[in-house]
Formats: structure tokens, sequence, C-alpha cells
């Protein structure tokens, strides 16, 4: 991702380091209250879990059920599963957690996330490049969403491709939105690979 002559891997199948996880879990493991985008209780779900990177890292730490689905079956959870035609969540789930496809992909996942997590005053927890809300037209889902809870961002770069070489170029944030939270100035949060 951070070298433009790979090519795009088929179903933008990046897998997420454990570290990027565990750092924005990191900042919020401690933190009492209901002023919390992370539902440590609460049923979640991966909806795009590839081999299952977040869920291998969330499951020994969120008490809730885990639900795992992909469109493309990679050895973990259920394939077939395009999140995009899901017209709810699974009952009790109050957490939608994932790194999404790319592009224009990413902007549909996370407002169809948001829809879904309305009606049960749920959280969604996103990875994107650090830069992806700077940008007028996606103004909708960050500054002007109620729900916008602010980013995490990584300080390290993560390295998309394992054993590639060179520094990789883009920096990224987990975004978190949470309709309990509604209504707050944006707040934002900074971690590194440990
Ligand atoms: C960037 S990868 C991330 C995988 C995993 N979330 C992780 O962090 O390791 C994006 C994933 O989205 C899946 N995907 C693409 N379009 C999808 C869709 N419409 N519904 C569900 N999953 C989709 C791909 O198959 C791929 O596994």
């Amino acid at each position: 991702m951070g070298n433009s002559n790979f090519a795009r891997i088929s179903h933008d199948y990046y897998p997420t380091p454990s570290w990027m996880t565990y750092g924005v879990l990191d900042l919020f493991i401690d933190k009492q209250g209901l002023d919390n985008p992370i539902r440590f209780d609460s049923d979640w779900w991966e909806p795009a879990c590839g081999e299952g990177h977040i869920c291998d890292v969330l499951k020994p730490v969120i008490r809730g059920k885990e639900y795992a689905t992909d469109l493309i079956y990679r050895g973990y959870g259920k394939g077939g599963c395009d999140f995009l035609k899901q017209k709810e969540a699974p009952a009790g789930v109050e957490m939608i957690w994932t790194n999404p496809p790319y592009g224009d992909l990413a902007e549909k996942f996370v407002a169809h996330a948001l829809d879904l997590m309305k009606p049960v005053n749920g959280s969604v927890i996103m990875l994107m490049r650090n830069e992806y809300d700077c940008s007028k037209k996606r103004m909708k889902l960050f500054r002007n969403h109620p729900a916008y809870y602010g980013k995490a961002v990584s300080t390290t770069r993560p390295r998309w491709i394992e054993g590639s070489t060179g520094s990789p170029r883009h920096n990224y944030a987990w975004y978190l939105w949470d309709w309990r939270c509604q209504n707050q100035e944006p707040r934002i949060f900074y971690f590194n690979k440990q």
C-alpha cells in the first residue's frame, strides 16, 4: 500500500498487523464509564474479517460474542457475506469493527455500519488512511456526523505486505464513532507500535 508499484490485491486483502489493534485497545481499556467507543462487554461484528487478524486480538479482550464474516472465505469466520447487503446487524451486536476495503467502498462501509448501529446506540471502529477525514465531501461522516467520536492515529506506519522492503509511505488511523456519545467535539489520540 505504501508503494505504488504494488498491484492492488484482489478485494483489497491487506491484513491488519496485530500491533495496530492492540494500540487502539490500550488507549481505552482502562477508561471507565459510558464515554468509551470500545464496547468491552458487548457482542461485536468484524464484517470484512479476512483471516481474522483483528478478531484474534479482540476475542480474548472483548467479553461479548464475536461475529466474523467476509465476502470471500479466507479460512476464518463465514464467507459469502457482502456487508453492504446486510439489512441488519446480528441481534445483540453493539460494535462493528473492521479494516474495510479501500476507496469508495470504505466510505460505503462506514455509512452502512453507522446505519446498522444507530438503532442500538452502538459504535463503529474502522481503519483508514490518516488523511481520510481531510475531505470536504466526507465531512458528513466526520465533523458533521453526530456520532463521530474522533480518531486514534498510529505514529508508526504499518507495513501491509509482510516481507516487503522499503519504508511504508502512509499513515493510518482508527476512526471511531459512537451513537451513545453524540454531538461531541471530535477527539484525537495517538499510539505507536509496541
Ligand atoms: C483490507 S482487508 C482487511 C481484512 C481484515 N479486516 C483485517 O483487518 O485483517 C479488506 C477485506 O474486505 C473484504 N471485503 C471486500 N469487499 C467486501 C464486502 N462487500 N463485504 C464484506 N467483505 C468485503 C475483503 O475480502 C478483505 O478480506
